[in-house]
């Protein structure tokens, strides 16, 4: 019975596959939104997959939110060298402290015996700010490693819970409902064409960057997120999705 199941989840990883338009998918048994161990083994597919592809000096920048808390979590050292950076792929958008990519990269950096540098960005950011950060010098450098990173592990959400969970104006609030708003992910907001509805104002990864990144990993799993997922992946360029069996057949059911 337990090889069926495997064969099964094959099966629905191509079918997957051909529906995203994505290079690779893994499909971890379960629903995240019903138990916890679901999102603790799509964090650890997550580090095995990463063993996998890691070559000395390689930069990871990764984002925030539970599922890649769980990443953080799962982390191990991942190769004989154990020289690589992690970086957060974008500044602190509205997550709770122990959620915040500052913070999960710490515990990754920990656990894998790498090195860390974390940027200090104000959360909420007003345009004059940012027009000043993006001049300081300690900033630009960070930002510098963000955009050569080698691998970006990211988080997808759906639009409206993400809103909610952070500090979003009733502005916004309206901008995304007005226009359909499906998804989150790098802090933008998507409608189920992929179109962008919105960007939270932050320093750190912009979506175009991810052309020239050799491995962008996402993680997202759940039946309450498969809407989402699709409307990333019309967008979004990323080579590898993680994801759970609930989310897989609730997308293919659509
Ligand atoms: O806020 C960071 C982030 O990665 C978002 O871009 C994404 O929508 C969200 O977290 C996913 O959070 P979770 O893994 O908790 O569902």
């Amino acid at each position: 019975k337990f090889m069926g199941e495997l064969m099964g989840l094959n099966v629905l990883e191509e079918q997957l596959k051909g529906k995203l338009h994505v290079k690779k998918v893994l499909i971890i048994p379960g629903n995240s939104d019903e138990n916890d161990w679901v999102k603790r083994e799509m964090g650890k597919a997550c580090v095995t997959f990463l063993q996998s592809i890691m070559k000395e000096k390689m930069i990871i920048a990764v984002t925030g939110g539970t599922t890649m808390a769980a990443v953080a979590n799962a982390m191990t050292p991942l190769n004989k060298s154990k020289d690589y950076l992690f970086l957060p792929a974008r500044g602190a958008i509205g997550e709770k402290a122990e959620n915040q990519s500052n913070r999960i990269v710490t515990e990754m950096a920990e656990r894998a015996n790498g090195e860390y540098r974390l940027l200090y960005v104000p959360d909420p950011l007003s345009e004059t700010a940012y027009q000043t950060l993006l001049t300081e010098p300690s900033i630009q450098d960070v930002l510098q490693q963000i955009k050569s990173a080698d691998v970006v592990i990211h988080g997808i959400g759906d639009a409206i819970t993400m809103a909610n969970r952070r500090k979003t104006s009733e502005e916004i609030m309206t901008k995304l409902q007005s226009n359909s708003a499906v998804s989150e992910a790098f802090g933008y907001y998507f409608d189920e064409f992929g179109n962008i509805i919105h960007k939270v104002r932050t320093l750190g990864i912009q979506l175009e960057d991810l052309n020239s990144m050799d491995h962008v990993l996402a993680v997202a799993g759940g039946k309450s997120k498969a809407k989402a997922i699709v409307s990333y992946f019309k967008q979004g360029k990323s080579d590898l999705l993680i994801t759970d069996e609930a989310a897989a057949k609730q997308i293919l059911r659509g």
